[in-house]
């Protein structure tokens, strides 16, 4: 049984297997060529990451998120390259499934094809509530500009858990509490839907399935569309900095009133992972195309290393464009940071918020139109394996698409538009999608190297026999010279501990407010603790007027130590070290390449700011996962019904 979960495909079968050796009716047509691919991937990538979720990144972290971009970008080149080696070994469709196939074996093979349906799939949910957020704000302005009334009601521009959790949490935004209170009423539910978010789904998924050279034009020109824009963007409003003299807000003051480029810390920063990842994936989804293009061993590798390199640059310029245009702390709840610059209290430029909006609307939807036409392929790959049942590897007659999976991922896309919110699907796209780039960079640990052939991509290898250990003793010098007793604090949970008895202590709804007030100064007096934190807590418990100033700083210090989240990194942190070492002895004793090493280490670092429900909630996707595998998969495999 063993043997069989890590049976391993062939790469010479996986080749003849591909579009060559077309399955029932044909392969797909081969139409990409490099700059296709380029725009593929940059159509991908630039997207709600920075028109949307910028403006929570650039909050959590200020003007230092700029750092985690080059981290995440340096952690995202080391992955493209593993991408790269595969996708010139094996130019069939699947990506990072198929790869993980030949190196790791079947089971991880399936673990990855089903954190990938996270990326692609869940991923294009979170963009379709962007778009439309953008698309709805884009037709109030246009009604303004023609004197028409064309604002789509806000509950049918909202999503019922977004508008309900908003809710709980004691919202007082008018979109929310307008699109609660004149919801049509349906037998007793309120009827709350984002309807722009599924017609763009139904759309694209139209336009994915009636195939890929129509998509490759209306890509290609949405994509120069919005480079333009974003181009336009940067310039308009990095002149404005420096011509306003608005420089000092890369520095702004933190709490203690120092100026600081990370004024929350590199905790703050760090925060800002999920986003500031988000806004990278994309990139990968062009090894999906190995089968609908030219050159794929020339160009795939290329295509994706050049569009990484844009929009990092574009995304480094945009970072600091917004936080020098715009206090970082104003960008709280801000959905759509790059046209809020340009809003009267900011930037004052009102075309270019209109401008923006128009081309945030764009640029979404070929982000949609990417990662739509990725999933079926990644199914279908799944399916020729036998893992999924045949129906997914169905390709249609005239249209030359996978049109089966193309519908199911449209419904896999479009049912939770209903039941889900942005937040969620944020957090859960981006730790699947770190999840199965570290399994591919340990992929590429583990095939074996090959010779070098000319005109394809070789990813250089260098032993990283001395390096790795090396860097390692390195980064881990840095971090305790960056922050004293750095090792020390990571293994020590006793401030939680001690804020957790704390705030245990603040009521719940109906105790007696006084009596609680009194009790928690009590405690902190008896305690006379020596953690500034806590003197410093129990002096303005000292200096407030009345109980019920007593208990809000009391709430606020629980809610600013947040300890769930605090032992949770500090765990990632303790086994991401661990990993390392073991990595590195692994290094000495094996001679691994540099390049795949760095791509697993950067990306295991990412995964370390993720918060315990992302863990708990992609453990449970896993485990269902598994499920499906033995309950299907497993029997039904290839491997296991043509062997011998
Ligand atoms: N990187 C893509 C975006 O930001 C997913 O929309």
């Amino acid at each position: 049984m063993a043997n069989s979960l890590f049976r391993t495909k062939k790469i010479s079968t996986i080749l003849s297997e591909g579009s060559d050796d077309p399955h029932g009716g044909g392969g797909l047509k081969r139409v990409l060529n490099m700059r296709d691919l380029t725009f593929f991937g940059i159509a991908a990538i630039l997207g709600a990451g920075s028109f949307s979720s910028l403006g929570s990144a650039v909050f959590n972290g200020g003007p230092g998120v700029v750092i985690l971009f080059v981290i995440t970008a340096i952690a995202c080149a080391f992955t493209a390259f593993c991408y790269s080696e595969f996708a010139s070994r094996i130019p069939v469709a699947g990506s990072a499934y198929t790869y993980a196939y030949a190196s790791f074996g079947e089971l991880f093979a399936w673990v990855i094809g089903w954190a990938l349906i996270m990326e692609y799939s869940i991923g294009n949910i979170y963009v379709a509530f962007s778009w439309s957020d953008y698309f709805t704000s884009f037709l109030d302005k246009l009604g303004e500009i023609m004197h028409m009334n064309l604002h789509v009601p806000d509950y049918f521009s909202n999503s019922y858990v977004e508008v309900k959790n908003a809710l709980k949490a004691g919202s007082t935004n008018p979109e929310i509490l307008s699109a609660w209170n004149q919801a049509p009423m349906i037998g007793g539910l309120r009827i709350i839907l984002d309807i722009p978010a599924l017609v763009i789904n139904i759309l694209i998924t139209y336009l994915v399935y009636r195939g890929v050279k129509e998509s490759r034009n209306f890509s290609n020109i949405m994509v120069i569309l919005k480079l333009a824009v974003v181009g336009l963007i940067i310039l308009v409003g990095g002149y404005l900095v420096f011509s306003t003299g608005s420089t000092h807000n890369w520095l702004p003051p933190d709490d203690t009133g120092v100026k600081n480029f990370m004024p929350n810390g590199f905790g703050g920063v760090m925060m800002a992972v999920s986003s500031v990842f988000f806004a990278y994936i994309g990139f990968d989804a062009v090894s999906v195309l190995a089968e609908e293009s030219k050159n794929p061993q020339r160009d795939l590798p290329r295509g994706m290393i050049l569009s990484l390199i844009i929009c990092t640059v574009i995304y480094i310029l945009l970072t600091l464009v917004l936080t020098g245009a715009v206090n970082y702390r104003n960008f709280e709840g801000v959905g759509d940071p790059l046209s809020f610059i340009f809003e009267k209290q900011n930037l004052n430029i009102g075309w270019m918020q209109f401008l923006v909006s128009v081309c945030a609307v764009v640029a979404m939807t070929s982000v949609l139109l990417v990662f739509q036409m990725g999933q079926p392929r990644i199914w279908m790959s799944m399916s020729r394996d036998g893992l999924l049942p045949p129906v997914f590897q169905k390709i249609h007659a005239k249209f030359k698409t996978p049109s089966f999976a193309t519908i199911v991922t449209g419904l896999v896309v479009g049912i939770p538009i209903l039941f889900t919110d942005k937040t969620f699907v944020l957090d859960f796209t981006s730790i699947a999608t770190l999840f199965a780039f570290v399994l591919v960079c340990g992929g590429v640990l583990l095939i074996p190297r090959k010779e070098k052939i000319p005109g394809k991509f070789n990813l250089p290898y260098i032993n990283a026999k001395f390096i790795f250990p090396l860097i390692i003793i390195g980064a881990g010098a840095l971090a305790s010279t960056l922050s004293k007793n750095y090792f020390a604090d990571k293994m020590d949970f006793s401030f939680e501990k001690k804020v957790d008895a704390f705030t245990d202590m603040i009521p719940v709804a109906n105790m007696d407010t006084i009596s609680t007030s009194a009790k928690l100064e009590e405690y902190l007096v008896a305690k006379n603790d020596p953690d500034s934190a806590f003197i410093q807590l129990t002096a303005a418990m000292k200096a407030s007027p009345d109980a019920a100033s007593r208990i809000s700083i009391a709430t606020d210090f629980g809610s600013k130590y947040n300890t769930t989240q605090s032992r949770t990194t500090k765990i990632s942190l303790i086994i991401f070290w661990l990993l390392m070492i073991g990595l590195a002895i692994l290094t000495v004793i094996k001679n691994y390449s540099l390049i795949p090493l760095m791509g697993v280490s950067t990306c295991l670092y990412l995964l370390t700011g993720m918060s315990l429900s992302n863990w708990l909630w992609f453990g449970s996707w896993l485990l269902v996962g598994l499920v499906l595998y033995f309950l299907y998969g497993f029997r039904k495999s290839k491997l296991n019904t043509q062997k011998g």
